[in-house]
């Protein structure tokens, strides 16, 4: 199994190119459903789960070809409808093929996602929003079967903002006849940004990036071009590796406004950041003033990028207190930087975390993608050497996280380390 491994202690300083979007790359390539012609989609981040929708597509029949960072979907062939439950459990993003599925072919089957460790990982809205369209929903042993001869357009409420389940039903809408009104919608920027590719395919949407987007369906949806965004995610994890590790570094093929957020919280930690239209220049040096935060929808401080922040309250000079909204345990970086030397105390949906004067390198294990994150900059300041175990979550959504720190200066490595 590869593991990192981190001698601490090093300033980071440099530019770093930030790559397309994980999560606007997957509703894209689920939207390549909804014609048989082809889609090309570039500025594509080369991460794990961009490979494994891949796969469910052509698992489904499309053919994917891939130059650089583009990559074309060729749909003239999908002749299958399900995303069985081994890819969906991989990555529950697959669930994102259930609209195109439904709106291209009037059927879908697609595996209930199990849990994972942020937390139960419901897609009773999505199913409740595709009857409201005129599906049938049916759970056969953990695989609901949706069916629709026709959908119509339906004013659909969700209880509360869904990201994926906008973007489901955004896609499903452009085959349902007459107006659909998606209300309490999701504003990513990842909405927005599919919202874009679906109307250069040919559909007719308005108010993505609102709470509330219409879209009048019945269009025939046609192959496109399309460079999605770039990832705020990423941004906003190596705005925090410059701050923690007392260096400064450029982020540049990226929309500071899209991590407004998290900037303004680092400068009230004491960060001095310095935007442009594209790009962020970020500096800092521990200790921090302690700051505290509470994930929230966007535009609010987003729950990806919690546990990064988190690691640098760490350092903070004072307790900082880390409230979780969005999931119900995403915590699970906790303990690990506990190992690192840190002192946080998890009290219901809160983290209470005191500042300490130095982390200390230890051995520690990733359990999810951006808890690994936060594992990799408390490594980053650490003294000494840290080792991060089960690295292939920190693979997911980071392309070659080491590589892009390395040019920063930082001492890392990937090794083949013990065990399967
Ligand atoms: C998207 O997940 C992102 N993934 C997540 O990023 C991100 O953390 C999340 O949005 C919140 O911003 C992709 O875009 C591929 P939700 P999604 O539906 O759509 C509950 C990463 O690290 N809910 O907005 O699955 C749900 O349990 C990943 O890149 C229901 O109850 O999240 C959660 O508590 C992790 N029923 C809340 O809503 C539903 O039918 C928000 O979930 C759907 C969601």
């Amino acid at each position: 199994m590869q593991e990192l491994r981190i001698i601490g202690g090093r300033s980071l300083r440099g530019s770093v190119q930030i790559s397309g979007a994980k999560n606007a790359a997957l509703p894209a390539l689920a939207a390549c459903l909804l014609t048989n012609q082809t889609t090309t989609l570039s500025n594509m981040p080369d991460v794990k789960d961009v490979g494994s929708m891949c796969a469910l597509l052509e698992a489904l029949g499309a053919r994917i070809s891939r130059v650089n960072d583009s990559i074309s979907v060729d749909t003239s062939n999908v002749d299958r409808h399900n995303a069985p439950h081994e890819l969906v459990r991989k990555m529950r993003a697959s669930v994102l093929v259930m609209g195109p599925l439904l709106a291209r072919f009037g059927m879908a089957e697609v595996a209930l996602p199990g849990g994972c460790t942020i937390g139960n990982r419901p897609i009773d809205l999505h199913i409740a929003a595709m009857k409201k369209l005129g599906a049938d929903a049916t759970l056969i042993k953990g695989d609901t079967h949706l069916t629709a001869s026709t959908l119509k357009g339906a004013r659909i409420y969700f209880d509360r903002p869904t990201v994926t389940g906008t973007e489901n039903v955004m896609m499903a809408a452009t085959a349902a006849d007459g107006e659909t009104l998606l209300e309490n919608a999701a504003r990513e920027p990842e909405v927005v940004d599919l919202a874009e590719l679906l109307v250069k395919m040919g559909a007719n949407i308005s108010g993505a990036g609102t709470d509330t987007i219409r879209v009048i369906g019945g269009q025939l949806m046609k192959g496109a071009t399309h460079e999605i965004i770039s990832d705020r995610i990423e941004a906003g994890t190596y705005a925090v590796s410059a701050a923690m590790t007392g260096g400064i570094v450029t982020l540049t093929h990226m929309n500071p406004r899209m991590i407004s957020s998290l900037l303004e919280k680092m400068r009230s930690a004491g960060c001095k950041v310095v935007e442009t239209d594209t790009t962020v220049t970020i500096s800092g040096l521990p200790p921090f003033k302690p700051v505290d935060i509470s994930t929230a929808e966007y535009p609010g401080f987003p729950t990806d990028l919690q546990a990064q922040f988190m690691a640098m309250m760490c350092l903070a000079d004072g307790e900082a207190v880390i409230t979780e909204n969005i999931f119900e345990d995403r915590f699970k970086h906790v303990p690990e930087l506990n190992r690192l030397g840190a002192e946080i105390v998890i009290r219901g949906r809160s983290a209470f975390v005191r500042g300490v004067k130095n982390l200390l390198g230890a051995i520690v294990t990733a359990s999810d993608l951006r808890a690994s994150a936060s594992l990799v900059l408390a490594g980053l300041a650490a003294q000494d050497e840290t080792r991060i175990l089960r690295i292939y979550h920190l693979d997911r959504g980071y392309y070659r996280m080491e590589k892009k720190l390395s040019a920063l200066g930082a001492d890392i490595g990937r090794i083949d380390g013990e065990g399967p």
